[in-house]
Parts: C-alpha cells; structure tokens; sequence
C-alpha cells in the first residue's frame, strides 16, 4: 500500500536573512544572526576559486546575508582576506555584518592568542570580531591558559564574544566553569539531519548553559540539498570531509534516506534543502552552510526563506533516522 499523499500547499515565507530577528548572546556585543556563510570550502585557493569566492561574498551580502564564519587556517589565512576586502568593498557589511574567526589550536598558548587574532584583524581590516571561536582544543595546551588570554581580549573589546568549536562535553563543562563572566557564548559543532546522534549530551548541555548551537555541515556537503542522489559516488575531496555519510556501507543507506527526504519535499511543494535548514532551526541551532557558487547562495537563502510547518519537519526527522519505510 502507497503510503498517502502529502497536498502540496504554500509554505509560508519568511523574510531575508537581514531583516530577520538576531539571537541575542548573553555576553555579546551584537546578537547573532540566525543563518551564516562558511568560508572554508574555497577549493585549492587557486585564482579562479578567488575569483568565485568573491563572487559568493558578493551574492551572499546582496541577499542580505550578515553573518560570515571563517578562520585563520582556511587557505591559510586567505579566507580572511577575501572577507576583508568584501567588508571593505560594502559599508552596509562593515556596518551590519556578524563577523566571526577562530584561532588555530597551533596557537593556543596565552602569548600566541592575542599575536593571532592581531593578525585576523589585520587581514579583516577590522579592530575587532563579533565572535572569535577556539577551532579546536589542543590537547598539550591547559584549557585555563587559553580561556584567560581570550578573556582578556573580550575586556578589552578585541572580540565581542567567545566560542568553542569541536570540543568534547567535558572540554565544554571545564571552558564554561572557567569563564563566568565573559561565559562561552557559542558552541560551533557538525551538526545536521543525518549527523546528530552522538552529540546529544554536548547539545543538551548547551541548552541548560544558555549557549546558542552554530550547525556546520548542515547540508551534508550538499547530500541534503538533493545532489548525488543519482547514486554516484561523491568525489574524494567531499568524501575526505565528510566520511561519515560517504564512506562504505552507509553510503547506499544515506542515499535511499535522501531519496525519501527530496519525495517528501515535492510533495509538500519544498525545497529539500528548507527542510534541512529548519530542522536544525527547530532544534535551536544556527546553520552555517558552504557554497562554492554564487549560485549556491542564492538557492540555499531561497530554501531558507520558505518555512516547513512542524508536521513537515517531524516527518523529515523520522526519514533521517531511518524511521520511515
Ligand atoms: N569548526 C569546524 O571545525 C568546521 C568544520 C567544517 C566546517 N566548518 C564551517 O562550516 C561551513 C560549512 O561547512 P560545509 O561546507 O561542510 O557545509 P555544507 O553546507 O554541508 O556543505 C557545503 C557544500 O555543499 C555543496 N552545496 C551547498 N549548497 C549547494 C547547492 N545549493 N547546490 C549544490 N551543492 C551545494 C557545495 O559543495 P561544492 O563546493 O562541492 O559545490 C558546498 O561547498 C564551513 O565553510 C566552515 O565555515 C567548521
């Protein structure tokens, strides 16, 4: 039996990402927006990825998109640089934009954080950060030492709040413990409908701190955006990021889920990549998604203004799970 029909209807819409309600940060300097571009995936860094990059940031701001995530690493230090000059190109970005950088966990000893950061800004062509985020922990450096020189920053207004990304629950509860004050006011994580489950303690925490959840890899490297459901294989530079979905035995499984998740999209009148926007949305995460087009942008901010009702998304999480036949 076929399971019924879903009517198609009209979602209702909501506005562009500028002139959406921002998240307020408990210690911030500027609330967060709800959506934001990632600036890492810029291909090998060659001219032509520049030029498309600049072409992405150039789509992405006139979209009204405000908030844009990079780090000191991304094409060492080039991701930076482009995000500089677009801010330099758009007064409205310099004015509006939620800019947010991390430091490399090379650098997190207490007199080479303040040295990296000097140097983001440097290739932002700013004073200063809305959000600066630990990339990674480094397990040769005390937590303490890093915590106290990023607080100092944040006393002097270098960076307008604090983040962690890729920490474990207890890296978590100890980065918390040691900054009442400024506090942890981001925690960057993957996160998406298909990549979730292990990390429900680290986001159940975050819900009782008060510390807002940023979803990188929320379209699975565009598995959850309707690409490669044609069933061939990704190609190695996807798969060397995202090995979860496409390595082995759980790539035919991801597939048939995806296939199952872009029906019911076209049968709700959709994109399939809303669903997986405001899914993550509904669990109180911000997405951060990767283009490497400009037409990329475009599709994704289009997707993001159409809003799934809650049926719709509590469906598409059971599809995910692999609870629906
Ligand atoms: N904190 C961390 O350790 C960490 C780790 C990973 C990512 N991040 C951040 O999160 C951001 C996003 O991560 P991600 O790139 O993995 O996220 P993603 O949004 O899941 O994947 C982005 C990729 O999906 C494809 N894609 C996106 N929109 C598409 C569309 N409309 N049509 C077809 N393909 C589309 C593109 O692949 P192609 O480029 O192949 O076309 C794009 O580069 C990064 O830029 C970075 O800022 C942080």
């Amino acid at each position: 039996m076929t399971p019924p029909r879903r009517a198609a209807r009209k979602p209702p819409s909501v506005p562009p990402p500028g002139d959406e309600p921002s998240i307020p940060l408990p210690s911030g300097t500027k609330a967060h927006p709800p959506i934001g571009l990632g600036l890492w995936a810029l291909g090998r860094w060659t001219r032509p990825d520049e030029e498309r990059t600049r072409a992405v940031l150039e789509t992405a701001v006139a979209e009204g998109l405000r908030w844009f995530d990079t780090a000191e690493v991304y094409g060492n230090g080039r991701s930076e640089r482009l995000l500089g000059e677009a801010l330099e190109r758009s007064p409205t970005l310099a004015r509006e934009g939620f800019i947010a950088t991390k430091v490399s966990w090379e650098h997190l000893r207490a007199h080479q954080v303040g040295a990296a950061l000097t140097q983001s800004l440097e290739r932002l062509g700013r004073t200063s950060v809305d959000l600066y985020l630990v990339h990674a922990p480094d397990p040769k450096t005390p937590l303490r030492e890093t915590l106290a020189a990023l607080e100092e920053l944040w006393k002097s207004g270098r960076v307008g709040a604090i983040g962690v990304s890729n920490f474990s629950l207890e890296e978590l509860s100890e980065a918390v413990d040691l900054l009442p004050e400024a506090k942890i006011a981001v925690n960057q994580v993957r996160f998406n409908l298909f990549d979730r489950g292990d990390a429900e303690p680290i986001r159940a925490f975050c819900r009782e701190h008060r510390i807002l959840i940023e979803a990188y890899t929320p379209l699975a490297r565009g598995l959850l955006q309707g690409r490669f459901l044609d069933g061939r294989k990704a190609p190695p530079e996807v798969r060397r990021f995202a090995q979860r979905f496409f390595d082995g035995d759980r790539w035919p499984d991801y597939v048939a889920r995806a296939r199952k998740l872009k029906d019911l999209a076209d049968r709700a009148g959709v994109p399939m990549t809303s669903l997986a926007l405001h899914w993550l949305r509904s669990q109180g995460a911000a997405p951060v998604f990767g283009a490497s087009r400009p037409e990329q942008v475009a599709e994704n901010l289009a997707a993001w203004r159409v809003r799934p009702d809650a049926a719709l998304l509590t469906e598409a999480d059971a599809i995910a799970r692999g609870e629906r036949a």
